[in-house]
């Protein structure tokens, strides 16, 4: 049985839809009824839902074989799985955003992020030493209560941005979802990882 992680929340109905059309019908997996996992006999496929951060976890100790994960927690915390294909879901970008009054020339002295490791190397390559403090969400409320001159963070739409009187400085990458593999099921596998790959393919 292949075992496939996918992401909890926003980007569920996106993954479902394209299995969807490869004639893999997941319309069972909803995260409201609580339940984590759910067997396909038909598929030969187990689908475990994990909290997006936790995806790339459950791949790299074997638990689940393959993985649909965001680029973003792959970036931030590296884990030693094989990315196979760009999915191109969800796709968004990562950037550092400041007020919309303050002058692009001003420095930073500190950053509020999901993503510390991210940010990290991102003001690590640009040779600026700011400090880093890592919130857990609604991190566009750093600048706001002046707990950091800018944020780092996923821009999709750009309305939570705006809304919060926040403008783009940088971008520092793209990002979207990637089907990701276990590397020693991404061998014993590859006849079943390799198939689902090119159906993948052949629909984005
Ligand atoms: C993400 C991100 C931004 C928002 C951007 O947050 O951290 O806050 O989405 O989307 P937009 O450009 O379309 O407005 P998420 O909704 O995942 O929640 P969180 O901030 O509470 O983590």
């Amino acid at each position: 049985m292949l075992k496939i992680a996918l992401s909890k929340g926003r980007i569920l109905s996106e993954t479902l839809k394209l299995f969807n059309k490869i004639q893999m019908d997941f319309s069972q997996v909803n995260e409201d009824t609580r339940k984590l996992f759910f067997d396909f006999e038909e598929y030969g496929t187990r689908v475990i839902l994990a909290k997006p951060s936790d995806v790339p976890t459950y791949v790299e100790y074997g638990v689940a074989d393959i993985g649909v994960a965001g680029k973003d927690v792959l970036l931030e915390d590296k884990k030693d799985v094989f990315e196979l294909v760009d999915l191109k879901l969800a796709q968004c970008k990562m950037v550092v955003a400041i007020p919309q009054d303050r002058s692009i020339d001003m420095p930073i002295y500190r950053v509020a992020t999901k993503y510390p490791q991210i940010a990290e190397r991102h003001f690590v390559k640009r040779g600026i030493p700011v400090e880093i403090i890592k919130l857990h969400g609604s991190v566009e409320l750093g600048p706001i209560l002046g707990i950091s001159d800018a944020i780092v963070d996923i821009v999709s739409t750009g309305s939570t941005l705006k809304k919060n009187n926040l403008k783009i400085l940088e971008e520092i990458c793209p990002i979207s979802s990637r089907l990701i593999a276990n590397q020693v099921s991404f061998r014993v596998k590859s006849y079943e990882i390799m198939a689902l790959i090119e159906k993948l393919e052949s629909v984005l």
